[in-house]
C-alpha cells in the first residue's frame, strides 16, 4: 500500500476516521468558515430598494444599473455551478475526512450565496428569468462559465477515478478550474465593481452581502490552493512541464475572459473603473494565484485596488455603515486579495 497518497483515493484511507487529523490546514479553514457565519436576511435592503427605484437627482444611472445586473446575472448561477462541482465531482474523490468536513461547510456557504441572489432579486423586484438566463444568453458571462465547464467536465463521468497520472491531472485541472479560475479570478472583477459602488455609499445592502461573499470566497480559495498543493506534493509525477504550462495558459485565457466581461459590464467606465484598470487588477490577482500554487508569476502588475484587501476586514466596515449588530470575526488570509 502506498501510504504517501492519502488525501485522494478512497482505498488508501478510511474516510470515516476523522481523528487523528492528517491535514491541520483543513481544520483551520473549517473553523474560519464557521466563525464567519452569516445569512442574507440579516442585511437590510430598504435603502437599496429606494435607490434602485429612485428617479431624478442622485438616482442610479443606466450604466450603473447595467453593471449591477451583469454581476447579479453572473454570480447568481456561478454559485450553483460551484456548489454542483463540490457535490458531484470533488467530494467523491477527496476522501480525507477533515477535507470532506470542510467541503460540507463550503457547500453550505455556497447555498447561503445562492440564497443571497434570491433575496436580492426578490427585494429589488427583478425578473428572475432575465437574471437567471444571463449565463446562457449574455455572451461575456457564458464565455466564462463555458470555459470552466470545458476544463472540468471529464471528471463528472461517474466512472472517473483518480487512479492514473493523467486522471489525477484531470482532477487537479478541475480544482484549478473552480477554485483558482472561477472563485479566484472570475469573481474578482465583479467584487471590485460592486464594492466600488459600496465605497460610494450606494446599494449598501448588496455591497455588504458582496463583502461577506468575498470573505467566504477568500477561504474557499485558500482551501482549494492547499488541496491542490497537497495533491501535487503527494503525487509529484503529475507536475510535469507540460501540465504546468497548460495551467498557466488556462489562467492567461481566464484573465482575458474576465477583462472582456468587465468591458461588457462597464461600457463607458464608471466609478473610476475602466477596462485598463480592471486588466491591471486581474493580472495582479492572476500573479497571486499562480504563486499560491507554486508557479511563477507572469504579469508583474501592480495592485490598483489596495482597498480590496482592507475591505475584507468587516469590523471596520461594520462600524462605518452600522448596518449590523452582530460581531463577526474577520476571515483571515488577507494576503489573498
Ligand atoms: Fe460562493
Ligand atoms: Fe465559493
Amino acid at each position: 500500500m502506498n501510504q504517501r497518497k492519502k488525501i485522494i483515493n478512497c482505498n488508501l484511507t478510511d474516510p470515516n476516521k476523522i481523528l487523528p487529523f492528517q491535514y491541520p490546514w483543513a481544520r483551520v479553514h473549517y473553523k474560519t468558515g464557521v466563525a464567519n457565519n452569516w445569512t442574507p436576511e440579516e442585511v437590510p435592503m430598504q435603502q437599496d430598494i429606494e435607490l434602485w427605484n429612485k428617479q431624478g437627482t442622485g438616482s442610479l444611472t443606466d450604466n450603473e444599473k447595467k453593471m449591477i445586473l451583469w454581476n447579479l446575472g453572473f454570480f447568481s448561477t456561478a454559485e450553483s455551478l460551484t456548489a454542483n462541482n463540490i457535490v458531484l465531482a470533488i467530494y467523491r474523490h477527496v476522501t480525507n475526512p477533515e477535507c470532506r468536513q470542510y467541503l460540507l461547510r463550503q457547500g453550505y456557504e455556497e447555498a447561503i450565496h445562492t440564497d443571497t441572489f434570491i433575496y436580492i432579486c426578490d427585494s429589488l423586484g427583478l425578473d428572475p428569468d432575465e437574471v437567471y438566463n444571463m449565463y446562457q444568453n449574455t455572451s461575456s458571462i457564458k464565455a466564462k462559465d463555458d470555459f470552466v465547464v470545458a476544463i472540468t467536465e471529464s471528471i463528472l463521468d461517474p466512472n472517473f477515478k483518480t487512479d492514473t497520472v493523467e486522471n489525477i491531472q484531470k482532477f487537479v485541472s478541475d480544482l484549478i478550474g473552480y477554485y483558482i479560475i472561477m472563485e479566484g479570478i472570475f469573481f474578482y472583477a465583479g467584487f471590485a465593481m460592486m464594492l466600488s459602488l459600496l465605497r460610494q455609499n450606494r446599494m449598501i445592502g448588496i455591497g455588504e452581502q458582496f463583502q461577506y461573499i468575498l470573505r467566504d470566497e477568500t477561504t474557499h480559495l485558500a482551501f482549494g490552493a492547499d488541496l491542490i498543493n497537497t495533491i501535487v506534493e503527494e503525487n509529484p509525477e503529475i507536475w510535469t512541464d507540460e501540465f504546468r504550462q497548460t495551467i498557466v495558459e488556462n489562467i492567461q485565457k481566464a484573465v482575458k475572459l474576465e477583462v472582456a466581461y468587465a468591458e461588457d459590464a462597464l461600457p463607458i467606465g464608471i466609478m473610476g473603473l475602466n477596462s485598463e484598470i480592471i486588466k491591471e487588477y486581474m493580472e495582479h490577482i492572476a500573479d497571486r494565484r499562480l504563486e499560491r500554487i507554486n508557479l511563477q508569476k507572469i504579469y508583474n502588475a501592480g495592485n490598483p485596488f489596495p482597498w480590496m484587501s482592507e475591505i475584507v476586514d468587516l469590523k471596520k466596515e461594520k462600524n462605518f455603515f452600522e448596518t449590523r449588530v452582530t460581531e463577526y470575526q474577520t476571515g483571515g488570509n488577507l494576503d489573498w486579495d
